[in-house]
């Protein structure tokens, strides 16, 4: 559609004579040259054996390295992609024409990223992007722009909203090479982890907002639907704006490793819990009722957390299971179910990952501060409390630019507003004792895509920490059922 209504544009523009053989050389409204098409002969052949739950599989995939996905890029490192199609599983041949698209992102920190080469294994991502080709999906690992990326000059040109622009021109340009690119555009997944992981569940969230429109079309994004089919954040390290006091709220008991606490601050940041809790109006799983940060502990030790250490328990032996219980008897296990409470839950996790505030340091040192710098300024704050204890002044404003693309940062913007073109199809992980975040942000993610009527499986890993990724060969099988793709 997209390159049929170019040409005729084009051929309207060539009723003058014309010398050259494009019509792109006249003037730059008439483009017969697609310059974002997919050229579906560029690949390298590569193999590599893939260790799935039944066997070893040996795969035969077509390797596109580095394909630039904006017309006018800034950064041809970071913009663009790697897409790898299965064409060979353990000898048949297969066809991933209509296969889904994993869209999987490797950003971790807000920093920049790139996919230039398919390296050997380097982690529990490069584990589900291996699974999806063995399982005969096609596997997309967008490259984006990061916080820590900076001009000669001084200038700093990958931070907020950098990394979800790309995210979006990236699944732009895949659907405007509908039919080209391998694969099935109408059944991207999206997925990736930790602030990769907040940034697959935005793109999924924020699909077709207007909000990002002067961005991509800076870049030459292809003019397309940046929808996608479903999301499966691993612990999103996400609506940062609220992250603060969600923090306190949920590890504010627990100590640092080394060195003390601003217990003052912690305190205040949590006392501001409840009344953003209350805004968001959330009803919790399973009738639960209104999610207040009053019952929040109750609610994920019911709905999350002990289901997952009886799932643990579960698979462990008599023996093992019998240790790990008399290590912690603050856990009953009733013979098929373990039983705890929120304050024992937290004791256990014991020290905390980050200090007071977790994200806006008034330092200005944390990954945040720094995602939400701009031009020369490496670093700013962005929530109104750290700012005005920062500089002392209780009247202090966020600079004028920031609530805008906080909001292009933030899930729960989309959320609150309803988004219809949103995934509707969700997959949300997280270990218990990942501190890098408060589970409840976790939580109201989760809740906010349920309360909508979403399809959502959320389960958290029991004393896993960030990053972790513990069943995805369910992942893989996942993809398989919600996309409805006979593999
Ligand atoms: C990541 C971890 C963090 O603690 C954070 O604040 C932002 C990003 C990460 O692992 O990507």
């Amino acid at each position: 559609m997209q390159r049929r209504a170019m040409l005729k544009g084009c051929a309207a523009a060539i009723a003058v004579p014309m010398f050259a053989t494009g019509c792109d050389v006249l003037d730059g409204s008439a483009k017969a040259v697609d310059e974002l098409a997919f050229d579906p002969g560029a690949f390298t052949v590569e193999t590599k054996t893939v260790a799935t739950f039944e066997r070893d599989k040996k795969v035969i995939y077509q390797f596109y390295e580095s394909v630039v996905y904006v017309a006018k890029p800034v950064d041809k490192t970071h913009q663009s992609l790697s897409v790898s199609v299965p064409v060979e599983i353990d000898g048949a041949s297969v066809d991933a024409s209509k296969a889904p698209i994993l869209f999987t992102n490797s950003v971790a920190g807000y920093l920049a990223s790139a996919v230039t080469s398919r390296e050997p294994d380097d982690g529990d991502r490069t584990r589900n992007s291996d699974l999806a080709l063995a399982a005969g999906y096609v596997v997309v690992e967008p490259g984006v722009r990061g916080r820590d990326l900076v001009a000669p000059d001084g200038t700093y040109f990958g931070m907020a909203p950098g990394a979800i622009v790309d995210l979006k021109a990236a699944v732009r340009y895949l659907r405007h090479n509908s039919g080209r690119v391998p694969g099935d555009t109408d059944r991207i997944v999206a997925t990736g982890v930790s602030a990769g992981g907040a940034l697959s569940a935005l793109l999924a969230v924020s699909a077709d907002s207007r909000m990002y429109d002067r961005y991509l079309a800076e870049l030459g994004a292809a003019e397309a639907s940046d929808v996608v089919f479903a999301a499966a954040p691993y612990c999103p390290v996400t609506d940062l704006e609220h992250a603060d006091m969600a923090y306190e709220w949920n590890w504010g008991a627990n100590p640092l490793r080394s060195g003390e606490l601003d217990a003052a601050a912690s305190r205040e940041l949590s006392t501001a819990f409840p009344d953003y809790q209350a805004s968001l109006a959330l009803h919790g799983r399973n009738g639960f009722g209104p999610l207040t940060a009053g019952n929040y502990g109750d609610y994920l030790v019911r709905t999350y957390l002990e289901p997952a250490a009886t799932a643990y328990l579960t698979a462990l032996s008599y023996a093992d299971r019998s240790s790990y219980l008399a290590t912690n008897p603050w856990i009953t296990w009733s013979g098929d179910r373990a039983g705890f409470t929120w304050p024992g839950f937290l004791s256990h996790v014991g020290a905390r990952q980050k200090g007071v505030p977790a994200f806006d340091a008034f330092d200005l040192s944390s990954p945040e501060n720094n995602e939400f710098g701009a031009g020369t300024v490496k670093a700013r704050h962005f929530t109104p409390f750290s700012l005005r204890r920062a500089t002392g002044d209780p009247g202090a404003q966020l600079d004028t630019d920031l609530p805008e693309k906080i909001s292009m940062m933030n899930p729960m913007f989309f959320l609150r507003q309803r988004n219809s073109g949103r995934a509707k199809h969700w997959r949300i992980r997280v270990g218990t004792k990942d501190t890098d975040t408060s589970l409840a942000i976790v939580g109201n993610l989760a809740a906010s895509l349920e309360n909508l009527g979403d399809e959502v499986d959320a389960a958290m890993y029991w004393d896993a920490g960030h990053g972790s990724n513990e069943d995805p060969e369910d992942f893989i099988a996942w993809i398989g059922k919600v996309t409805g793709y006979a593999g």
